[in-house]
């Protein structure tokens, strides 16, 4: 199983790491455009490969291609991060250049590899290298949802004072802070709905404080959050090279799915061998519905600023 993932910075390199821990793949590519820096990355965590137990061989490159030929995999993370107060569609000027040179010269090298992508404003990211590479719809797949619900997770546990293994929910919609829909009327605590625990005021605080926790930790940092993007990623890179027939929300080419078209956009999909196996249509709310609706208009608005 070969893995490419493009950009050596804070979230590739996690991704990168945390994949080399999980030693599902025989080999992990970094590459970057800065002169030895991915091969800097790659060898300092080969030197974590006997303390942290991973036989995976992790190599770096500087903008040569050649080295990623025959990927099954292929990350996109390259681009630049948002800054505090930007929203992340303030980076698609200089992200969609990058993001469709970069999808172009994988598929040169791995015309049948999965791409995921993470640059963003993710959603339309997505949908420009639908654009650029004419992969089936199935073999792109956009990283936002499983960090957003990650999040969810985390606000959750924190206002259920529980342990955040007990808690599970899930994030659809853009990856934007306006954008993202998660399901609180779906999110349980041990199976049991966490309406039951938690007053209205308190629901909606977790859903406000997830819809802007990327924000919240560039405003901390200064940049983009990378430990979480990093994990998340890994997690789908896993799915499918381990086949695991997973459900996940992942932005994706949708074609009449919940009443939407022509558009990527986080929904639950199974993941597997294949990529996107299926689409999964649950049930929504009336409520949900119309946050999808109001969601899918953001995304497609921004859509429009592709050149
Ligand atoms: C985030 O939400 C980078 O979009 C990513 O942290």
């Amino acid at each position: 199983m070969k893995v490419t993932v493009v950009g050596a910075g804070a979230v590739g390199a996690s991704c990168a790491e945390y994949i080399a821990i999980k030693d599902f793949a025989s080999e992990v590519v970094l590459l970057d455009i800065k002169e030895g820096f991915a091969e800097g990355k790659a060898m300092d965590l080969m030197q974590t490969a006997s303390l942290n137990g991973f036989d995976t061989k992790i190599i770096g490159s500087t903008n040569d291609y050649s080295k990623t030929a025959g990927s099954d995999i292929c990350v996109i993370t390259s681009g630049i991060p948002r800054k505090p107060g930007m929203t992340r569609d303030e980076l698609i000027g200089i992200n969609a250049g990058i993001v469709k040179t970069v999808s172009s010269s994988l598929i040169q090298h791995s015309p049948d590899t999965i791409i995921i992508v993470v640059s963003n404003p993710m959603d339309t990211m997505t949908y420009l290298v639908h654009q650029s590479t004419n992969l089936p719809k199935h073999k792109i797949i956009g990283m936002g949802g499983a960090l957003d619900s990650a999040r969810f997770k985390y606000r959750l546990a924190e206002a259920l004072e529980c342990p955040i293994s007990d808690v599970d929910g899930m994030v659809i919609g853009g990856h934007s802070d306006k954008g993202m829909v998660p399901l609180i009327n779906k999110a349980t605590r041990n199976g049991v709905p966490v309406s039951e625990f938690l007053s209205a005021e308190r629901m909606e605080e977790v859903v406000q404080a997830t819809k802007v926790g990327g924000a919240t930790l560039t405003g901390l940092l200064g940049t983009s959050a990378w430990y979480a993007p990093g994990a998340a990623v890994s997690g789908l890179v896993q799915a499918i090279a381990c086949d695991q027939k997973k459900m996940f929300p992942c932005s994706t080419l949708l074609d009449g799915e919940f009443g939407l078209s022509d558009l990527c956009i986080g929904v639950p999909v199974i993941l597997g061998k294949n990529g996107i196996e299926k689409i999964v249509e649950i049930s929504l709310t009336d409520a949900e519905k119309a946050k999808m609706q109001e969601s899918a208009e953001g995304v497609k608005t921004t859509n429009g600023l592709l050149a």
